[in-house]
């Protein structure tokens, strides 16, 4: 596609009509966290669910994007029933107003694809649909996490590419480590200029997660130059399944339990004086523009 045809499309998009009217905000004050992993089954979901209702919780407005298009699977975590989903937004069909849930402890849902959507297999004019849409949700809230997929597939560094940070979820796994080193290489060979964290979950001590941590920062230091940062740990408990099991949220189930309290933990350290800052322009603009 043409630049001026681009041009046009985005003008087109962005004029009033096509967003929820709100009243505009004098500066960005969104931050946008891809919540990541090299390998599948790691834990992201549940991270980025009990990491937004604990925002939510902080008295921050929150969003959850269910960004793992193909595998999409927050709602089926806590039980809600959608509306629609991302492919609707990306097909016309609705407006993200539209399929945006209001989940009970204040966190903006939006359910993913359930289908096998791609960004990289959509139309320029669908792509830009479906991200400036998705752009509304910086105006209404302070946080935005993006559940992503697995590994390094180009959705994937799409998303992580416009965030402010990208946590990186591993376990201590050799396998799972690897996999995460590569996701942190990909990004930073792709000029990622955001925060990387990594977030060791089912660790058995808080040595096991230091030991992990600090592998993969060192390596990290030492062939990519790169700094990654602590984002901490999240200790194996049987309460994270029995919640899965239940289909609630752990730290509303089990607030007390000890892989709450990591949740707690992990979500101070990124609160809105803590390590985390934004960028100037927003996280799904940025995206947009990864593509013209
Ligand atoms: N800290 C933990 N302790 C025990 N089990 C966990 C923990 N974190 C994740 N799990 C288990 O791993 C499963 C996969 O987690 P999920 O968040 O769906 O991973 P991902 O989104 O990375 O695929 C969960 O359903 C749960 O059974
Ligand atoms: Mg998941």
């Amino acid at each position: 596609m043409h630049e001026d045809q681009a041009a046009a499309l985005r003008r087109m998009v962005n004029r009033p009509g096509w967003h929820r009217q709100t009243s505009p905000q004098p500066e960005r004050r969104s931050r946008t966290i891809a919540v990541c992993s090299g390998k599948g089954g790691v834990g992201k979901s549940n991270v980025a669910l009990n990491m937004s209702i604990l925002l939510s919780a902080g008295g921050n407005r929150v969003a959850l994007v269910d960004a793992d298009m193909g595998l999409a699977n927050l709602d089926v975590l806590i039980d809600v029933e959608i509306l629609g989903d991302l492919s609707h937004v990306v097909a016309g069909t609705k407006r993200l107003d539209e399929i945006v849930v209001d989940l009970f402890c204040g966190v903006q849902l939006v359910a993913g694809a359930s289908g096998l959507v791609r960004l990289t297999n959509l139309s320029e004019f669908q792509r830009i649909r479906l991200l400036d849409e998705l752009s509304q949700l910086e105006r209404d809230n302070e946080f935005i996490l993006v559940d992503c997929a697995a590994g390094i597939g180009p959705d994937v560094l799409q998303f992580a590419a416009g965030a402010d940070m990208v946590l990186v979820v591993t376990t201590p796994e050799p396998t799972a480590i690897t996999d995460a080193y590569a996701l942190i290489k990909v990004l930073t060979r792709r000029g990622f200029d955001g925060q990387i964290s990594v977030l060791i979950n089912q660790v058995d001590s808080r040595q096991e997660a230091r030991a992990t941590y600090q592998r993969i920062a060192d390596v990290a230091r030492r062939f990519l130059s790169v700094r990654v940062f602590d984002a901490g740990y999240v200790t194996e408990d049987p309460k994270v399944r029995q919640a899965v099991r239940r289909r609630e949220s752990l730290v509303l189930a089990y607030p007390q339990c000890p892989a709450s309290r990591c949740m707690a933990e992990l979500v101070n350290k990124l609160s809105p004086n803590g390590a985390l800052v934004g960028r100037k322009d927003g996280f799904f603009r940025r995206v947009v523009g990864l593509f013209s």
